[in-house]
Parts: C-alpha cells; sequence; structure tokens
C-alpha cells in the first residue's frame, strides 16, 4: 500500500515497484488534494499488479477497508501535505495530514497486523527538514542530528516521524523511516522552486527568489530517491533509520541562474535572455538557511549513493516540463484546482 502514490515522489515509486515486482499488488491510497494527480499514473492503467483507491489517511474506516481487503504486508507511505509556504499560511491542515493522518494509519496498521508481524513493514518517508537550520560552516545532517524543527510544514513532519518511532519502540512494530534532501525531477508540483522557475521563465514571468538566493539545498534526481526506497523497503533493518541525500549542495539563486540557462536555450531564445525575470522578494518568514545530508550509513550498509548528477537530471527535468505543457496546464487549471487551492491562491 502505497499512500500519496499519486504525488510527485510517490508517482515515481509507484511506477519503479510496478515495473519490478509483476508478481506484488500494489495498492495507491491517496486522497488526490490539489498535489495527487491520476495522470502521473496514467502508464499505470491497465496493470494487473496495481490499483487505484481513492480515500484519506485521516479516515480510519477507509484505511481499515483497504488493509483487509488486500491484505496489506508493507505500507509506505508518502501521503503528506509537502509545501513549507502553505504550512505558513495554512499550519492547521499540516497538522491534519501529516500528524493525524500518519497516527491514523499506524492504529489501522496495528489494529490489522495484531502480532502477526513477520513479514510486516510500515515505512515512512520524511524529509531532512525535521534536523532544522545548517550555517555554511557546519557539517551535514546525520541520522545522530537531534530533531530541530522550525517551519510548521517540518515541525508536522517530525511529529510524524516521532509517532512511527513511537510504534516501533511501544508496540514493536517493524517500522523504517527515511529521511531525505530536496528532490527534483518530472510531475512535481509547480509552486516548488524548480518547475515554478521553469513554468516562470517559459511564460515570461517573474521568478521569485526568496531573500539574497544565498539558501543552499542538497538537490536529489527523484528516480534516485525512488530506488532508495525501493532498497531500503527490501533491505533495511527495521527500527533504523536512513538519511538520503544527492551530495549537491547549490543555493537557490545558483539554481535559478542554471535553469535560465538551460530553458533559453532549449527554447532557442538568446543566452541570458530571461536573467532579468530574477526578481528578489522578501524572504521566507523562518527560512531555514542550508540543508546537507550525509548519507554515508546508507551507502555502507546498503550501498546505494546518488547516480544522476545534478548537471543531467535538470536538463533531463526541463526538456520534461517544455515537452509536458498540458499536464502543467492540468495542474494550474481553475477545473484541476480544488477548493483548498483556490482558497490559497485568493491570498
Ligand atoms: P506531494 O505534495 O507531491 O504529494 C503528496 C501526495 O499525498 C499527493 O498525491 C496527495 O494527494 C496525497 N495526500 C495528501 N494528503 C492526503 C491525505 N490526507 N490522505 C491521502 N493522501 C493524501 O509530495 P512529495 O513531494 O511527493 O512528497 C512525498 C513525501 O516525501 C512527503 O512525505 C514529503 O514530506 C517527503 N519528502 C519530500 C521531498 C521533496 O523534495 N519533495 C523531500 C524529502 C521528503
Ligand atoms: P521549495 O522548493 O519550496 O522547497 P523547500 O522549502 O522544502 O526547501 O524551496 C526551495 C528553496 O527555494 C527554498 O530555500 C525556498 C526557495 N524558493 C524561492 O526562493 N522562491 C520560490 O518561489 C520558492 C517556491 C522557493
Amino acid at each position: 500500500m502505497v499512500t500519496g502514490g499519486a504525488g510527485f515522489i510517490g508517482s515515481h515509486v509507484v511506477k519503479l515497484l510496478a515495473g519490478k515486482y509483476p508478481a506484488s499488488k500494489i495498492v495507491v491510497f491517496d486522497a488526490l488534494t490539489y498535489a495527487g494527480n491520476l495522470a502521473n499514473l496514467q502508464e499505470l492503467d491497465g496493470l494487473d499488479n496495481y490499483v487505484f483507491v481513492k480515500g484519506d489517511i485521516t479516515d480510519v474506516d477507509s484505511v481499515r477497508r483497504v488493509l483487509e481487503e488486500y491484505g496489506v504486508d508493507t505500507i509506505l507511505n508518502l501521503a503528506a501535505e509537502s509545501h513549507v509556504d502553505r504550512s505558513i499560511t495554512d499550519p492547521l491542515i499540516f497538522a491534519r495530514t501529516n500528524v493525524m493522518g500518519i497516527l491514523t494509519l499506524l492504529h489501522a496498521a496495528r489494529e490489522y497486523w495484531g502480532d502477526q508481524l513477520e513479514g510486516k513493514l510500515f515505512y515512512h518517508i520524511s524529509t531532512d527538514e525535521v534536523y532544522g537550520s545548517l550555517g555554511f560552516e557546519d557539517g551535514p545532517f546525520t541520522e545522530q542530528t537531534p530533531y530541530s524543527p522550525r517551519s510548521p510544514y517540518s515541525a508536522s513532519k517530525a511529529s510524524s516521524d516521532h509517532f512511527v518511532r513511537a510504534f516501533g519502540e511501544t508496540y514493536g512494530m517493524p517500522i523504517i523511516i527515511s529521511n531525505c534532501s530536496n528532490n527534483y525531477g518530472p510531475y512535481q508540483f509547480p509552486e516548488k522552486l524548480i518547475p515554478l522557475t521553469v513554468n516562470n521563465i517559459r511564460n515570461g514571468k517573474p521568478i521569485p527568489v526568496y531573500g539574497k538566493g544565498e539558501n543552499v539545498r542538497d538537490w536529489l534526481y527523484v528516480g534516485d530517491h525512488a530506488r532508495a526506497i525501493d532498497l531500503i523497503m527490501n533491505h533495511g533493518t527495521p527500527g533504523e533509520t536512513y538519511n538520503i541525500g544527492g551530495d549537491c549542495e547549490i543555493s537557490n539563486i545558483e539554481v535559478v541562474k542554471t535553469l535560465i540557462e538551460i530553458t533559453d536555450r532549449l527554447l532557442g531564445r538568446p543566452e541570458g535572455a530571461s536573467a532579468d525575470l530574477i526578481t528578489f522578494v522578501k524572504d521566507r518568514s523562518g527560512h531555514d538557511l542550508r540543508y546537507a545530508i550525509d548519507h554515508s550509513k546508507l551507502t555502507r550498509e546498503l550501498g546505494w549513493r546518488p547516480a544522476t548528477a545534478f548537471r543531467d537530471g535538470i536538463e533531463h527535468t526541463v526538456k520534461w516540463y517544455l515537452e509536458n505543457s498540458a499536464w502543467l496546464k492540468g495542474v494550474t487549471s481553475g477545473e484541476y484546482l480544488d477548493y483548498y487551492t483556490k482558497m490559497y491562491a485568493s491570498r
């Protein structure tokens, strides 16, 4: 059961698993919020080993029904509210989904699995943002770094991580958590820095860069994250936490300049044509300065390392957004936007 499987990372994970494990049934359970989109999974339509169920992880009866109907033995939780800016505007839904939703999933899984825990796994996908913000001189986050979330989003993710660990300790549930750095790639909702920037360059709209653009993120291609999740699901040790990162620290302004260079070239525009779209805007409140991940545990124990160089991954990503304008239009159109998105957009 992959919750949040119609979202950005979830859809990459589901497509990887569906191709790799034809004998396993993959049940995607997703509420299809503004961030979930069945178009992300369209290529799986008709496959025997994939089924989609629309449902909300805060609704215990729906979760129970799916666990029983499909005899679920493994839960990969990727359902979440995932955007920091939305969490600043509207923190309550982050507690509802990211805290109560995960607690509801854990509770229903515990009820359903009882003491038959052999071959069961509750694998929770989390973020490096739970560790807080690094200074420029600090070493990267390790699995031992104390939690210090600073936004409503990261606080809600930290809370869910704590509940997952608590179920491991208190009830002996086989749990795993992985904390990953910023992902990029096709199918990311265009509210996040990279797809938003490409979309704005294409449309000649200002590119909002928060503060001075000096904040640093550790970028990982989404396919590398999906590969790590598959590996950890199959070979990770229950009770453990794994950090996943891209060895790829870049400041936001550098990311934006790279996107301008690639997008202008692919659109056949003169070099630097879109440079004047860069618009420095008021900084995000509580903006974390820097994230960087030490993934040496995952490399040492399971042999994973990022495989996609940023230059290749970003070129492929920009090309994908330019070639998939129908997808972009679909996810940003009035028809598609639900009540929540409209409410957000009107602020
Ligand atoms: P996303 O916002 O693209 O997708 C979230 C999915 O969850 C959507 O399909 C949405 O419909 C679904 N969902 C939301 N609320 C739900 C609910 N109540 N019940 C059922 N489904 C619900 O997010 P993403 O970027 O794919 O992130 C997936 C997970 O990975 C999140 O837990 C996020 O915290 C984590 N993560 C993301 C990144 C990143 O850079 N995007 C990095 C590290 C970790
Ligand atoms: P984002 O993609 O929202 O991911 P996160 O906040 O989880 O790291 O933002 C990445 C970085 O880009 C972050 O430092 C905030 C910055 N940013 C901008 O400068 N302008 C924007 O319009 C957005 C969405 C983000």
